[in-house]
């Protein structure tokens, strides 16, 4: 019968996409990650804000150099040991960070690293990605952060 064939072939092709979708998603270790947890691996680095204690930042259109120049002194001080500001050393390089991630993760994972390589699927991944070496807790308070990423803008 007509009808029963194109149902029929309606039902084949939504079982492949099925299937399909089902065999491009990467199990986590446990070989079991729910729906949920997958979707979430796939977040865009544009609009994930991270978790921390800042919700939101949005840079005015001007760079502040004086800032920048407080922001370059804490990072020689505080960052160097593992991050060079122009080639990727223990940890990445923060060149173009600020094109590739929301300025609030940036802020987060500068404030909150601890908790971002645990919870936050950019984070998590990243850490993959750098064989399991953490980003360091350097507790800045939030200005000297924020002082940093002005500075990552100069890059
Ligand atoms: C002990 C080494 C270490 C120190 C010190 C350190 N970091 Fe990191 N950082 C890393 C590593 C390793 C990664 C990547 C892997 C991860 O996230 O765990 C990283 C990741 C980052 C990222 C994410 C980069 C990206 O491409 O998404 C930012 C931003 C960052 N660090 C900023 C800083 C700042 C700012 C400081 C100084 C206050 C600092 N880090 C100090 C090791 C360090």
């Amino acid at each position: 019968m007509k009808y029963t064939r194109i149902n029929l072939m309606i039902m084949t092709f939504a079982i492949a996409g099925i299937s399909a979708c089902g065999g491009g998603a990467e199990p986590d270790q446990t070989g079991a990650a729910p729906q949920s947890m997958v979707k979430k691996e796939n977040v865009d680095p544009m609009s994930n804000t991270g978790i921390g204690p800042v919700a939101e930042l949005i840079l005015p259109a001007e760079i502040d150099a004086e800032m920048a120049k407080n922001g370059e002194e804490i990072y020689t001080l505080k960052c160097t040991a593992c991050h060079k500001p122009l080639e990727k050393f223990i940890g990445p390089s923060p060149k173009g960070v600020l094109e590739r991630r929301n300025p609030a993760w940036v802020m987060n994972m500068i404030l909150n690293p601890d908790q971002m390589v645990k919870e936050d699927p950019i984070a998590k991944k990243l850490l993959m990605e750098y064989n399991g070496s953490p980003m360091a807790n350097q507790s800045l308070t939030h200005d000297e952060a924020r002082a940093i990423v002005e500075y990552f803008r100069t890059l």
